[in-house]
């Protein structure tokens, strides 16, 4: 028998036998097992919401220190990277120390940190629980979720280069001068400024100034060099396919990377009786915030380590698709009933 707070259950009954490996409701499918067994199929995710283990002892199976995090974690980033697309957002929840911990290992297998968000619980986390008499530090009321995205690179005559480099690449190798440019974008001197710059002042030209720059490129430029700006070495890429190239990011007013939300309560905690299942049950508001920032709806989001699958809830109540995977048996069952009787929104 396990018990992770609800009823036991009796592992060694014929039902517990026939559980079915998926659960599936509204774009949600929930795996039971293991992360890096069940996701080999499933479909490129715009959004990773990673949530696993800490290094603090915090759920069966979570290590009780940090040190060993970067090498558990590894297979895992390994699967992130392999699978991510250019557009894909990774959101790290982790303890401070554990992502300090984790971060080289991201870094090595090509993700770009964006943003360190800071979720502040608030004193109520403490509330009545902290002795300063024999505490040795400041009580701690927070976690972090870090934002990261692909380092996208092309190839282009055997030579593998980031974006900025390759946009002024691709007009170089058309002949044409850098005033053009602004020529083909019908502005002043922008396209010349902020889209073929080396310096850090780059941007990431919108989607129809990029197919501007491609047209003009592929119509004046040296017969002998065509296609430019093809990402397929056929023909140019299209504004739509340029979009794609970089993580998506919806910026919300009035958000900023400082999140004050107090510790799941109320309706929203799945409990059994009176004690809370999952220590680690995480804010909806705060996943959905994430996952609204960095797809839109009919995005797959990916929920690798699913406890009660909060992430799998936030995608159902922002008409997202998620797939999840729970490794402990007693959890899984847990997040398919919340599942299957969760209202959405
Ligand atoms: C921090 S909790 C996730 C809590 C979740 N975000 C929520 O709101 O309920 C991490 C979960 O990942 C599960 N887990 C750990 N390793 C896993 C793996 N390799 N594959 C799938 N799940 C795993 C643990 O059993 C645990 O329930």
């Amino acid at each position: 028998m396990v018990n992770i707070g609800k009823g036991a259950i009796d592992k060694s009954s014929a039902a517990y036998e026939q559980a079915p490996l998926v659960y599936r409701r509204d774009g949600a499918n929930l795996y039971r097992g293991d992360f890096l067994e069940t996701s080999k199929d499933w479909p490129a995710p715009t959004v990773i919401i990673a949530d696993g283990p800490y290094g603090v002892a915090g759920y069966p199976g979570d290590p009780v220190s940090h040190k060993g995090l970067a090498d558990w974690y590894l297979p895992h980033i390994a699967r992130w990277s392999e699978r991510a697309l250019p557009e894909t957002t990774l959101w790290f929840w982790n303890t401070e120390i554990g992502w300090a911990t984790v971060h080289p290992v991201l870094a090595r297998r090509g993700w770009e940190y964006r943003s360190c968000h800071v979720w502040d619980k608030g004193m109520g986390h403490i509330a009545g629980n902290a002795n300063s008499k024999t505490l040795r530090r400041f009580p701690v009321v927070t976690e972090v979720c870090v934002q990261y995205v692909r380092r996208v690179t092309i190839c282009s005559g055997g030579q593998e280069m980031g974006l900025k480099q390759w946009v002024r690449h691709e007009w170089e190798r058309s002949g044409l001068t850098f005033s053009e440019a602004n020529l083909a974008c019908g502005v002043k001197n922008a396209a010349t400024r902020k889209y073929l710059t080396k310096c850090h002042l780059w941007y990431f030209p919108p989607p129809e100034a990029f197919e501007l720059l491609a047209q003009y490129a592929n119509r004046y430029g040296h017969p002998e060099g065509k296609p430019y700006f093809s990402l397929n070495g056929v023909f140019p890429a299209t504004a739509e396919a340029w979009a794609k190239m970089r993580a998506k990011f919806h910026c919300g007013v009035g958000i900023t990377n400082v999140w004050r939300e107090p510790p799941v309560r109320g309706e929203e905690r799945i409990k059994d009786a009176y004690k809370s299942v999952h220590m680690n049950q995480k804010p909806l508001r705060l996943l959905e915030l994430a996952i609204k920032a960095s797809s839109d709806p009919g995005d797959v989001i990916w929920e690798p380590f699913g406890g009660l699958c909060s992430a799998a809830i936030a995608a159902l109540n922002t008409g997202r698709k998620c797939y999840s995977a729970e490794i402990l048996e007693d959890y899984y069952r847990a997040a398919r009933d919340r599942l299957a009787d969760y209202d959405a929104a």
